[in-house]
């Protein structure tokens, strides 16, 4: 039977042990992409702890932190027939009892660039608030989705570089049959927008077969990918080619490769990326 907790004292009752689990950190509004996460920590025959935060620290000021929606009730639902064990669902005077003026400062050549760019913050918010769910949960595994690629990469850098005893892995990014990444704020578009929206993903494609065929023509490639998504009413922030290694431009012969976008489609900013 899963249990839902809303404090750091009934999860160290639940969990006396550090790493005896498998952790799924999320933001709630779960679909999906999420549920798949779970199951795949369930693969390993631990406890499975998924965590249920908004984490205020990673939005802009004007970004959707008081719209994003809370769902508790549906998510603890479909946790539960996913293999969850323990929801971890605190409020934010739990998780941030005192202002939280400790912050993970994540290396600005991974973090700076991409989303960070677009999102300054974003990548200091994630990581101290992954940091800290660490510390309450201390899992031995946690898995976090390829959606949010550059996350799992800073995620996996900052486990690395403070020696933290936890395996990260990847889990695939479940789409739509239309192609759509899943994603929390798809909730945010209409019907018709949610199709025009399997155009990120089809541009992506077409800029990783683009450069297959001529890398050394990289720059404009992706000049004329964020072009072309513009003039079917997007408003792109990056379509790029990076190395999967450390999300460098590549040089030519670099594999393997990784193709990322984000781009707004009306108010609702969306990203994805495909791997090659
Ligand atoms: O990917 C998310 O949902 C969030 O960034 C995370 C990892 C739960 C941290 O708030």
């Amino acid at each position: 039977m899963m249990k839902t907790i809303h404090t750091l004292a009934e999860l160290r009752r639940l969990l006396p042990d550090a790493g005896t689990c498998a952790f799924v950190p999320t933001m709630g509004n779960l679909h999906e992409g999420h549920l798949s996460l779970v199951r795949q920590a369930a693969g390993h025959g631990m406890p499975v702890v998924a965590s249920i935060f908004v984490n205020r620290l990673q939005f802009a000021p004007h970004e959707d932190f008081d719209r994003y929606p809370r769902t508790l009730a549906r998510d603890c639902e479909l946790l539960d027939a996913a293999g969850c064990d323990i929801v971890f669902a605190p409020d934010e005077q739990e998780l941030y009892p005192q202002p939280q003026t400790f912050k993970v400062l994540p290396d600005p050549a991974l973090a700076d660039i991409l989303e960070g760019h677009f999102r300054p913050g974003f990548f200091t918010g994630v990581c101290t608030v992954v940091m800290k769910l660490f510390g309450c949960v201390r899992p031995k595994l946690a898995v976090f989705g390829k959606k949010d690629y550059q996350q799992l990469m800073v995620i996996r850098r900052m486990v690395e570089q403070f020696a933290l005893p936890i395996a990260i892995e990847a889990g695939e990014t479940c789409r739509a049959s239309s192609g759509l990444a899943l994603s929390s704020r798809n909730g945010y578009l209409s019907e018709e927008q949610r199709s025009k929206a399997t155009e990120l993903v089809a541009a992506l494609r077409l800029l990783a077969e683009r450069y297959r065929e001529a890398p050394s023509r990289l720059v404009e490639l992706e000049a004329q990918a964020m072009r072309e998504l513009a003039a079917q009413g997007w408003a792109p922030d990056y379509l790029t080619v990076r190395r999967r290694s450390d999300l460098a431009s590549p040089a030519a012969g670099d594999a393997p490769l990784v193709a990322l976008g984000a781009a707004k489609l009306a108010n609702t900013r969306l990203i994805d990326n495909i791997e090659f």
